[in-house]
């Protein structure tokens, strides 16, 4: 049985806590949060503190607060050698500070506190200076995915930098698109079927085999159209950036 303190109750904290607190492999003896927090119902019988100084032994100690936040508080942990992770896909493991063990435990998925996911298919990066430490972190990952993976502090960069286009980016095009409609009074669950087809499709085709649209069929009518809705909108300069991306791939 592993025992773990989960340090931050916030998206990814709230999520993991409820995934570890669910295998018989892993035991989640405390949550610890910087200020004084509720835990839900179904965790109730988890140790809360927020006394850093009342932190608890454990095998693993899980930082999972924002990314700019991980160095200074890695080095208020008051102990030393044991195994301290972070779960961020930017920050690398050597941000960690060098009076205990470094270690990266980063799911490879969005977390929104009170929407729990399943983590059975989530890809989870881990690394760690010590192989035993990095066998330690792939018992603690495979106890709630089928999908996990060593990758480099580098590697991870570049993992994460391609996660914000088909995550972030992609999300605030929903956005774009939520706003748009509104102008007209027109829902946007009336996208949700193409958002999810949209996604459904790269299951079986590459990106590239997946691309519709006017830019891609240089339809120059349809384009004009649209940019003349969009007139003085500040989603235009968007429009078009992304249509000359999209020919400069495929007409080119
Ligand atoms: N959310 C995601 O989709 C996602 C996905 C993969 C990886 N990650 C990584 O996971 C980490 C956490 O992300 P998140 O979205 O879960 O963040 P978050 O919800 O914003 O984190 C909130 C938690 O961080 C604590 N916190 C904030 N500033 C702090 C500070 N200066 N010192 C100590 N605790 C502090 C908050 O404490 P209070 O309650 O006291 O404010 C709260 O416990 C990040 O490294 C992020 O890159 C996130």
């Amino acid at each position: 049985m592993l025992d773990v303190v989960i340090l931050g109750f916030g998206n990814i904290g709230s999520n993991l806590c409820n995934a570890l607190d669910d295998t018989s492999q892993t035991s989640v003896v405390q949550v610890f949060n910087r200020s004084a927090i509720e835990l839900p119902n179904n965790l109730k019988s988890i140790p809360f503190t927020s006394n850093i100084s009342e932190i608890k032994e454990a095998d693993v100690y899980i930082i999972a607060i924002p990314d700019d936040a991980i160095t200074d508080f890695s080095a208020t942990l008051p102990f030393n050698d044991k195994l301290v992770v972070h779960t961020s896909g930017s920050v690398p493991m050597q941000a960690l500070d060098g009076k205990n063990k470094k270690g990266v435990f980063y799911p490879l998925q969005t977390f929104t506190k009170n929407n729990l996911v399943d983590f059975s298919e989530i890809p989870i990066c881990i690394e760690a200076e010590e192989e035993t430490d990095l066998k330690l972190l792939r018992t603690l990952g495979e106890s709630i995915s089928k999908n996990v993976t060593e990758v480099s502090s580098e590697d991870r960069k570049t993992l994460h930098l391609a996660a914000v286009f088909v995550n972030n980016f992609v999300n605030h095009m929903y956005h774009i698109s939520e706003d748009i409609l509104k102008e007209s009074n027109l829902g946007f669950e009336l996208l949700k079927p193409l958002i999810a087809e949209t996604a459904n499709k790269i299951k079986g085709l590459t990106p590239t085999q997946a691309q519709t649209g006017p830019a891609k069929r240089n339809d120059l009518k349809t384009i004009e159209n649209h940019l003349h809705l969009l007139k003085d909108s500040p989603y235009k300069k968007v429009y078009e950036q992304m249509t000359e991306a999209i020919k400069k791939e495929y007409l080119e």
